[in-house]
C-alpha cells in the first residue's frame, strides 16, 4: 500500500472505495476509525481512474500538514460546503458560489470589505446590546417545564446577527429570511437531492432548485428596501468589480446569503454542545455558576468552557480543499485536482496536543491561550473564519445570562442524535431552567451525541 517514495499509506482499489464511502457517510467518526488505523495522514485512491491517475483524496489530521494546506490558499483552494452545483445560471449555482466557494484576488477583495464590519472593536462595542437581546429572548423561556432549546437558541442568534451585523434588528422579515436559508442548507445536504440531480418536479432537486429562486428573489427585494448604515450590508454595496462597477442584485444577495447564513447555523450549533457538554458535567457547570456569580461574563472559566466544547464538539468538523499544482502533503503526493480532507474533530483529540483529551475539561484553557489552531474551530490561515469574535461573543453572551438566570438542567432524555448538514449538531437539546439551588446530577443521553461527551 505504500506508493513510491511516499512514506504514508495509500488506499487504493476496493479499500480505497471502502474508505471513501465510509468518510462520505460519517466523516467525523469513520475519520477517527481511519486515524485510528492508518495514522494522522493517509492516501486515498479511488478505483474509477477516468485519467492517468484517479483524483486523491488526502487525509490530514496534523497541524504542520493543516498549516501547510490553510497558510496557502492559492495552493489548495477552497471548495465552499454546498455539494449541489443546481443548473448551470440558476439561482442555486449563483448562491452557491458565494464567497467560501471563491478563490484567488476576487475573494481577497471581498474579505477586505467585510473584514472591518466583523472586527473585534466593532463587536465589543455592541457587548450591552446584544446582552439585552439574549436577555429578552430568555425571559421569555418557559420555567420549570423541558424543552427543546435549539429554536430559542437559533432566535437569539438570528436577532443578535441581524442587530449587530446588519443593523436590522426589529425586523420580522430578517427572521424569516432566517428560516428560508435554513430551509434551503437542509435541501442541499438531502441524500435523495445529491442522488437524483433531476429536474423533474415533485423530487427534491428539483424543489431545491425552485427554493433557491424563492430565496434569491426574497433577498433581492429585502436588500433592495433596507436603508444605508454602518453594516454589512452596506460593505456588500460598495464591492466594486474589475471595472470599477458594484455587484449586481443577484450577486449581492449570494453575498448576504453567504454573511448572514454563516453567522446563525454555526454560532447555535456551538452553543447547543457547549449546554449539552455542561449537562454532562455538573461540577462543570457549578464551577461555571459560580464563576458567573462572582466575575460575571468576564471570569476566563466561561471563555474555556466556550473553547472546550469548541474543541470537542467543533461544529464545522473538517475542511476541504482542492489542490491546484503538485506539492507533497506529509509525504503523500498531490496534484491538480486532488482533494484534502481536514478533520479538526480528530486534530482535536490529538492525545500529543491535549492531556486526557476525551474529558471536558475546560480549566486546560485557563492557563494556555486558545490559538487559530488549538482547538481548531473557525479554520485558519488567511481564509479563517470572519466570523469569530462575533461567534464568540454570542457563546459568552448567551451562556452567562442563562447561568445568572437559573440552574440548567437536562433531565434523563433518551437517545440524542447528530445531524450533519454544514454543521455537526445535535438533533435536540432538551433544557430545564430550575431555580438556582437546585442539585443538579448529571444528565444522561445516549446515542451520536452522547459520543462526543467526556469520556
Ligand atoms: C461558532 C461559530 C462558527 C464556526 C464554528 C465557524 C467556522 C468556520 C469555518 C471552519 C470556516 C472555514 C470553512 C472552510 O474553509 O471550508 C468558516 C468560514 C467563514 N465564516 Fe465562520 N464560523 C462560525 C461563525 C461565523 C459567523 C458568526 C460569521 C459571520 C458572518 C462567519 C462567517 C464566515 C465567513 C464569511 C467565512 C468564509 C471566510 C473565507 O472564505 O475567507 N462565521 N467559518
Amino acid at each position: 500500500m505504500l506508493a513510491g517514495r511516499e512514506r504514508r499509506t495509500i488506499l487504493a482499489g476496493m479499500p480505497g472505495a471502502s474508505a471513501y464511502a465510509s468518510l462520505a457517510l460519517d466523516p467525523v467518526w469513520a475519520g477517527h476509525r481511519l486515524h485510528a488505523r492508518l495514522g494522522p495522514t493517509f492516501g486515498i485512491d479511488p478505483p474509477l481512474k477516468r485519467r492517468k491517475r484517479s483524483r486523491r483524496g488526502v487525509f490530514v489530521a496534523t497541524e504542520a500538514a493543516a498549516e501547510q494546506i490553510l497558510e496557502n490558499p492559492a495552493r489548495f483552494h477552497s471548495m465552499g460546503l454546498s455539494p449541489v452545483r443546481g443548473p448551470s445560471g440558476s439561482a442555486q449555482r449563483r448562491l452557491r458560489d458565494g464567497m467560501i466557494r471563491m478563490n484567488g484576488e476576487e475573494q481577497t477583495k471581498l474579505r477586505r470589505a467585510y473584514a472591518p464590519g466583523l472586527a473585534k472593536g466593532r463587536i465589543c462595542a455592541q457587548e450591552d446590546r446584544l446582552a439585552a437581546i439574549v436577555r429578552e429572548e430568555i425571559d421569555a423561556w418557559p420555567r420549570g417545564s423541558v424543552f427543546d432549546a435549539r429554536t430559542p437558541i437559533k432566535r437569539i442568534v438570528r436577532r443578535a446577527a441581524a442587530a449587530m451585523l446588519f443593523g436590522a434588528d426589529h425586523d420580522p422579515e430578517i427572521l424569516a429570511i432566517a428560516d428560508l436559508l435554513e430551509q434551503h442548507a437542509n435541501l442541499q445536504f438531502d441524500l435523495a437531492t445529491l442522488i437524483a440531480p433531476a429536474m423533474i418536479p415533485g423530487l427534491p432537486y428539483h424543489r431545491l432548485v425552485r427554493h433557491a429562486e424563492l430565496t434569491e428573489a426574497t433577498l433581492i427585494d429585502w436588500i433592495s428596501r433596507r436603508p444605508p448604515g454602518d453594516n454589512l450590508l452596506t460593505r456588500i454595496a460598495s464591492v466594486v468589480d474589475d471595472e470599477g462597477s458594484p455587484l449586481d442584485a443577484k450577486a449581492k444577495a449570494a453575498q448576504f446569503w453567504t454573511l448572514y447564513g454563516a453567522s446563525f447555523h454555526t454560532t447555535a450549533t456551538a452553543i447547543n454542545w457547549c449546554l449539552l457538554h455542561l449537562a454532562w458535567n455538573p461540577e462543570v457547570s457549578r464551577r461555571l455558576d459560580q464563576e458567573i456569580a462572582s466575575a460575571g461574563r468576564t471570569t476566563p472559566f466561561l471563555d474555556a468552557v466556550v473553547a472546550e466544547a469548541l474543541r470537542m464538539s467543533p461544529p464545522v468538523p473538517f475542511q476541504i480543499r482542492r489542490c491546484v499544482g503538485d506539492d507533497c502533503i506529509d509525504g503523500i503526493d498531490v496534484s491538480a485536482g486532488d482533494r484534502v480532507f481536514i478533520s479538526s474533530h480528530v486534530m482535536n483529540r490529538d492525545p500529543s496536543a491535549y492531556d486526557a483529551p476525551e474529558r471536558f475539561a475546560p480549566e486546560r484553557w485557563l492557563d494556555r491561550e486558545p490559538t487559530a489552531y488549538h482547538p481548531l474551530a473557525f479554520s485558519a490561515g488567511p481564509r479563517r473564519c470572519l466570523g469569530y469574535t462575533f461567534a464568540i461573543a454570542v457563546m459568552k453572551a448567551t451562556l452567562a445570562e442563562m447561568w445568572q438566570t437559573a440552574h440548567i438542567g437536562v433531565p434523563d432524555c433518551g437517545g440524542i442524535g447528530v445531524r450533519l448538514a454544514i454543521t455537526q449538531g445535535p438533533t435536540r437539546v432538551p433544557l430545564l431552567l430550575q431555580p438556582h439551588d437546585t442539585k443538579g446530577a448529571a444528565a444522561s443521553f445516549t446515542g451520536a451525541a452522547a459520543r462526543q461527551m467526556s469520556r
